[in-house]
């Protein structure tokens, strides 16, 4: 996989690291959801079988969110705007649903289990193999769980090209989702994209250039969002940690000049910026990586 800015960097930091299965800890939510979906009960069959995905998925890439277990976090539904993508998965007729960098898909499978309606949910992913892992951990199937899922570089305009925004939302029909195989078709047209653990991936002006084609898959109906959590600090600027093969080097932007960079990009007063900075304990430990980190929630709700 080729990846921008500090993701290559992670690889080469991590490439070597052991996981650490004394990182694995699910709360009383987590435990539950986990167990609904998967049918496992006991807790430590549970645990050896989040330990056997999380190992086949590390072979396939080394992120750090697969190293500390993010993806048993129910990251999604713990975000301030998460009632509002409920709410357009309950009262908006055809919403559409799209997870960006999906990877397992435990963010759409919440959202599903919430109430989301499954078949106009979509994860999307450059590498399929971790939706096929996806499966294996829900102990689900194509059939079980009628998502879509469409593979892709979000940097490859054959797959999201960049678009002016649209005024109006397209009045011809939506197309069927499971035909898709690139995100074109659906400009202006998603009423809900969540993208956490994805932007912090790439350089500043990566980030800008995927702000800005995610953007146009907005549809303008008021109420539709965009929302998710990354790394960010209280200064923009790249931060950098010593210790891996490579120095590590990880581009954050503060709420503020993320909040500029979306404003940049749509048309003043068309949307409602939110963001919530939350500084999290080293990561030396988790990741691999020793460095002082951030997280930020963060919201563009279209009014
Ligand atoms: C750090 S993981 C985050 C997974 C999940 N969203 C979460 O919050 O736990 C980043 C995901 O983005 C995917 N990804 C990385 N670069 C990508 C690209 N250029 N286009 C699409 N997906 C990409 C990776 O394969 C990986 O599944």
């Amino acid at each position: 996989m080729a990846l921008e800015g500090g993701a290559e960097a992670v690889r080469a930091t991590l490439r070597n690291s052991k996981l650490d299965e004394s990182l694995y800890s699910l709360d009383e939510e987590e435990s539950a959801f986990f167990k609904s979906l998967t049918g496992i009960d006991d807790d430590e069959a549970l645990k050896q079988h989040i330990l056997k995905v999380q190992n086949d998925a590390f072979e396939v890439w080394p992120f750090p969110c697969i190293r500390r277990f993010s993806f048993t976090k129910l990251k999604i539904s713990r975000l301030p705007a998460y009632p509002q993508l409920l709410t357009l998965g309950k009262h908006r007729q055809g919403a559409i649903l799209l997870d960006l960098g999906t990877c397992f898909g435990n963010d759409v499978r919440k959202a599903v289990i919430d109430g989301f309606p499954v078949r106009n949910t979509i994860g999307s992913d450059i590498e399929p193999a971790f939706w096929r892992l996806g499966h294996e951990l829900f102990n689900s199937s194509p059939e079980t769980f009628p998502s879509t899922f469409i593979a892709g570089d979000v940097f490859d305009p054959v797959f999201l090209e960049t678009h002016p925004l649209p005024k109006a939302t397209p009045d011809d029909s939506v197309p069927k989702l499971d035909t898709l195989t690139s995100l074109n078709p659906l400009q202006g047209r998603v009423s809900a994209i969540h993208a956490s653990a994805f932007f912090h991936l790439f350089a500043e002006s990566k980030q800008r250039e995927l702000a800005r084609a995610v953007a146009g898959l907005l549809s303008p109906d008021p109420g539709s969002l965009i929302l998710g959590v990354h790394a960010a600090a209280p200064e923009k600027g790249i931060r950098r940690a010593a210790g891996g093969e490579k120095p590590f080097e990880l581009f954050c932007d503060s709420p503020e000049s993320w909040k500029e960079m979306w404003e940049g990009i749509f048309e003043p007063g068309t949307v409602k910026i939110e963001t919530e900075l939350k500084e999290m304990p080293n990561s030396a430990q988790s990741t691999g990586i020793d460095m002082q980190f951030w997280e930020m929630s963060w919201s563009v709700t279209r009014v």
